[in-house]
């Protein structure tokens, strides 16, 4: 079966195709240039790009794949959460297309993408299991109770950790996205040469917390400490404060897999320091932890009932994976 999948939810417009589960295209266009220079997504420009490269998009994803739009089986595309405009551009082109195609529309939760992304080289995985989603819009984690059944166990009560990672590199002076830049940067630093405190230290539940982080970064920033230092300070802690959550959810649970999606997902700090656990881990293949369309295609694979169409259900921009 062949899915084409659509994610137009911020600021990349990913085209992706997968065949029975298996990615074959993966396209994305990436907004990072247009957005740089404002530090952070400007809705509008993001809504007008998308529908500038979309169909392009998916042109080139059909060349990956060596088909005709006439031989896909089933379109996808994400419904929310996301920011309303950009969502719109894929979500009214995904039911168009499978409109005129006369093919199934299949409308996929953007943080369902996510999961599905970090299990492609895991086929067979099955739940329960723990999901971190760390990204630049958000912080959760759930319990995946089985495929489709979500218990959110925990999340941030303030930034999202890619948001903090992203205001920490402006504040720094550094581009946007910040979280690679301060990856970067931190390898030349020394995180002990600053301190920032720990958040949430002494709470017994699963929530995080970045943005008493990101102000002890900026005051760090105004007493004129090293750059360098500060970035590895305050990624240190970030990764820390992810993995003690983690930790404290596994031993509450008793899983021993954990599912790290979302942008965040790719910073090597927090994936050494998660790997010093016992625990297993899933990570997304590179290409499949920031947003991208072979996601969206993935997760209709594997959660469509192969009945139906979505055709009537709106794009949501606020639209909780679960409570
Ligand atoms: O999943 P994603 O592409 O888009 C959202 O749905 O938000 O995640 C983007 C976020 C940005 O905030 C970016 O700074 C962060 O992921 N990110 C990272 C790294 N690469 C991307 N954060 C920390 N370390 C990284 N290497
Ligand atoms: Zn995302």
């Amino acid at each position: 079966m062949w899915i084409l999948g659509i994610d137009t939810s911020c600021d990349d417009t990913g085209v992706g195709i997968a065949r029975d589960g298996r990615v074959v295209s993966n396209r994305v266009a990436s907004q990072t240039l247009l957005h740089a220079q404002y530090g952070g997504v400007v809705p509008e420009l993001a809504s007008r790009e998308h529908t500038q490269v979309i169909d392009g998009l998916v042109e080139l994803a059909l060349e990956d794949a060596g088909i005709s739009l006439r031989e896909l089986d089933v379109v996808a595309a994400t419904k929310g959460p996301g920011l309303i405009g950009a969502l719109l551009v894929g979500y009214t082109y995904g039911k168009g297309l499978a409109f005129a195609l006369d093919k199934p529309f299949v409308a996929v939760h953007h943080l369902e993408g996510h999961i599905y992304a970090a299990l492609a080289e895991h086929p067979q995985v099955e739940p329960p299991f723990l999901a971190l989603i760390a990204s630049g819009g958000h912080t959760h984690l759930f319990e995946v109770q089985g495929w489709g059944q979500y218990k959110l166990i925990g999340a941030t009560l303030d930034d999202a950790a890619g948001e903090a990672f992203d205001k920490v590199a402006r504040l720094l002076g550094l581009g946007y996205p910040g979280g690679p830049e301060i990856e970067r940067l931190a390898r030349e630093g020394n995180p002990e040469a600053v301190g920032l405190g720990v958040p949430l230290k002494d709470q017994s539940a699963f929530a995080f917390s970045f943005s008493g982080l990101k102000t002890a970064a900026a005051r760090a920033i105004e007493k004129g400490f090293r750059r360098a230092d500060i970035a590895a300070a305050f990624q240190g802690v970030a990764v820390e404060h992810l993995a003690s959550v983690i930790a404290r959810a596994v031993k509450a649970t008793g899983y021993s897999t954990l599912l790290v999606a979302g942008g965040v997902a790719q910073n090597r700090a927090l994936r050494e320091r998660l790997e010093d656990t016992n625990l297993r881990l899933l990570f997304p293949p590179k290409g499949l932890a920031t947003d991208n369309g072979a996601m969206i295609a993935l997760a209709a694979w594997r959660t469509w009932n192969g009945q139906g169409n979505a055709l009537n259900i709106p794009a949501q921009p606020y639209l909780p994976l679960a409570t």
